[in-house]
């Protein structure tokens, strides 16, 4: 279904099942489609696809209501509509956020028809592929009301695409999709990949890597061919972006750039990037206008400031609200947002800690245009950390919540890893900020400049993700953001139906996901809150991948007598900094909860667990199982030679194979690590621990 020769993903509109098929074509044969913006070439396009493989025909598009026909699909604003929805009242629909939309089942002189509207026309193409993703599920559709809103207004991809080389920071798909060199010309997967995030609901991209200076090649910084990320903003490359938006634009999807804090100095003969300086201000308001006269609808700016070697308000003994508003003073007259990254740390011991020093007390002093973007967990996308304490803390101020949908810490394209699971215990953790009951995903939800950016998984491999399965987590991230009460099964079930047909299949992968992610968290990490025990690696910004624990005495605190890190009010604090009764929670290590523990407490390593087994029980216990559960989980995969076509199975079985190996490195190089330091044996007797 994708003109490119890539894989068609979850959009491949297999024929329909027999029991539906009659219904479907009946229903949706012929379609009314508004003629309007942009939005609805997207819609049209889609229908000729989508109806065309679930219908197993051509479907006919009109210009009007057909009459004469059994049933149709009519889609458009509620206006437009007014004469064949009387049961939809315009009212209803203009109150719905702008994303949303509406399906429903209404009757017109005597056809049966379904009805498709929306406030605006970015609706319309969510509606459309919701409409579409229930006939590729096999759902009835012939008595439908559905209202859906997207609970966060902020759906967003951050891709980590430089420029130069098309290499993709921790990108493991291949080389960016984003061709610099060639662009302003399109090439026909820049659509393909808009129909794939509007199809989950995604409404912003953001196109370029925060870093967008590479730490260590500073001297680049010159119009040579080795360009890095920061240059984008420059006025020549500014049709590139255009083109992009372009892309976008037609499914609903608004464009963003990473720009460099001192912009002003390196894309500008200023000398100085300081917020307060007056030509600095008009430096980025020249800007802002430069790039919104090309692209109206332009999204905004992200950025990464202060922050591993790229520059920011501290360089000028500025603060970062004053760092931000600048720039989002700039935006502000043409709707901009700006995305400015809470991803600090440096002078500190505990990294852990940095972010809500440095934030927390410039609640309210943000521009209404800036959200402050927090990672989920206060170190960096670790297979299980415990939640920002930032959530909750800065309710005068926009937040959103960064995920990373590239799996950095779990395997790299390499590993299976769903990581939907670990996202929903981020959104649903009770950050007890307005008294019980106050999760993430609803300090989140509803509010204009809220929401959740994810960082980008895709590139150019034929397979989009560098593992089949993998999939699972843009789809998961993006339906996600958009319902986050969906549940993880739910999600791995859609997608998998989609993606590889129901039936016995199915189910086995649906098994694999689930059972992934905690699979990843033993036996990467021993299961009981122990953190980056990766390889850094030589240059910056490698590795992460194969195990090094002693690399990083500093995240795990292994002694000869104990292991963890102590973050109670006794040590770095971190505990402290959520409200109660959390903090008293983490505080306390009989009250810590286990998967956490040691992320919050140095502990002797015969130290008693609830149920009797020792800490240094339970790191070996946990890193086996890691590697049994992942074991198990490739033996399923293999179990379904000849179930499914023959390239996907192969890529995955050998994938699977090195993950078992790769699991089997880590495990035994923790056990031996834990060995080394604790002196005790693993009661088992399993090597290396011996
Ligand atoms: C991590 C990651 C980097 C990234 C950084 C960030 O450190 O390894 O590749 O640049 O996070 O989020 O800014």
């Amino acid at each position: 279904m994708f003109d490119s020769e890539y894989d068609d993903c979850w959009l491949r509109y297999d024929r329909a099942e027999s029991d539906r098929l009659d219904t479907y074509r009946r229903l949706c044969t012929h379609a009314y489609v508004s003629d309007a913006g942009p939005e609805l070439v997207a819609v049209r396009e889609e229908l000729r696809r989508g109806l065309g493989g679930l219908l197993d025909r051509e479907p006919h598009l009109w210009h009007h209501p057909p009459r004469s026909v059994e049933g149709f699909l009519a889609i458009g604003g509620p206006e437009e509509l007014r004469p064949i929805s009387e049961t939809v009242d315009p009212e209803e629909v203009r109150a719905l956020d702008d994303d949303g939309f509406l399906i429903r089942s209404v009757e017109w002189e005597g056809s049966d028809c379904t009805v498709l509207t929306a406030p605006a026309d970015a609706g319309l193409v969510y509606g459309t592929f919701h409409l579409l993703r229930l006939m590729s599920l096999g759902e009835p559709i012939d008595d439908l009301d559905i209202v859906s809103e997207p609970a966060n207004a902020e759906r967003i991809v951050d891709h980590w695409d430089n420029p130069f080389r098309r290499k993709v920071e921790r990108g493991y798909a291949g080389p960016s999709i984003f061709d610099w060199e060639r662009l302003p010309d399109l090439n026909e997967r820049y659509a393909d990949y808009a129909r794939l995030l509007a199809s989950v609901g995604i409404n912003g991209i953001s196109v370029n890597n925060v870093n967008t200076r590479i730490p260590g090649r500073e001297g680049a910084n010159d119009a040579t061919s080795e360009w890095e990320g920061w240059q984008l903003i420059e006025s020549r490359n500014l049709e590139k972006i255009a083109a992009l938006a372009g892309v976008f634009r037609r499914y609903g999807i608004e464009l963003y750039l990473s720009v460099n804090f001192a912009s002003p100095v390196l894309a500008s003969d200023l000398d100085t990037a300081d917020p307060v300086e007056p030509e600095v201000a008009a430096w980025w308001e020249r800007k802002a206008t430069e790039v919104y006269d090309l692209i109206p609808d332009f999204g905004g700016f992200v950025v990464k400031a202060d922050s591993e070697g790229q520059l920011g308000p501290y360089d000028y003994d500025r603060d970062h609200a004053e760092g931000a508003n600048v720039i989002a003073e700039a935006l502000a007259p043409h709707g901009g947002r700006l995305w400015w990254r809470a991803f600090v740390y440096s002078e500190h011991d505990d990294r852990a800690v940095q972010a809500y020093e440095t934030f927390e007390p410039l609640d309210g002093e943000f521009a209404d245009n800036v959200t402050v973007q927090i990672k989920n967990g206060p170190i960096d996308f670790q297979p299980r950390e415990p939640v920002s304490t930032l959530f909750g803390a800065m309710p005068d101020t926009d937040l959103g919540c960064e995920l990373q949908i590239t799996g950095e810490y779990t395997g790299q394209g390499v590993h299976a890893c769903y990581l939907v699971p670990q996202w929903k215990e981020v959104l649903d953790f009770d950050t007890h900020a307005d008294g019980p009951d106050t999760p993430v995903k609803e300090l989140l939800a509803d509010r204009e400049g809220q929401g959740i950016a994810g960082v980008g998984i895709v590139g150019d491999d034929p397979n989009w993700f560098g593992h089949y399965l993998l999939g699972s987590n843009l789809y998961g991230f993006g339906r996600l953001a958009w319902d986050p009460d969906l549940g993880s099964e739910e999600i791995a079930d859609e997608w998998t139906r989609q993606t590889f047909g129901a039936g016995d299949a199915g189910e086995t992968i649906l098994e694999i996901l689930m059972e992934s992610w905690q699979a990843s968290i033993d036996y990467h990490t021993g299961g009981i809150g122990l953190m980056h025990m990766m390889y850094n690696g030589e240059a910056a910004l490698e590795n992460h991948y194969d195990p090094a624990p002693e690399e990083w005495p500093e995240y795990h605190g292994a002694t000869e007598e104990g292991i963890g890190y102590d973050r109670t009010a006794a040590g770095s604090g971190y505990a402290g900094q959520y409200r109660e009764p959390i903090a008293a929670r983490y505080e306390d290590p009989e009250t810590c909860p286990e998967e956490l523990l040691l992320f919050f407490h140095h502990l002797p390593w015969d130290h008693e667990l609830e149920d009797g087994t020792t800490v240094v029980q339970r790191l070996y216990d946990n890193c086996f199982a890691g590697v049994e559960a992942v074991e198990e989980l490739r033996d399923r995969w293999q179990g379904l030679e000849g179930e499914i076509d023959e390239r996907r199975y192969r890529h995955v079985a050998e994938r699977f194979d090195e993950h078992v190996l790769q699991a089997k490195r880590w495990r035994d190089t923790l056990c031996a690590f834990f060995y080394e330091h604790s002196g005790i044996k693993d009661e088992h007797g399993r090597p290396p621990a011996v």
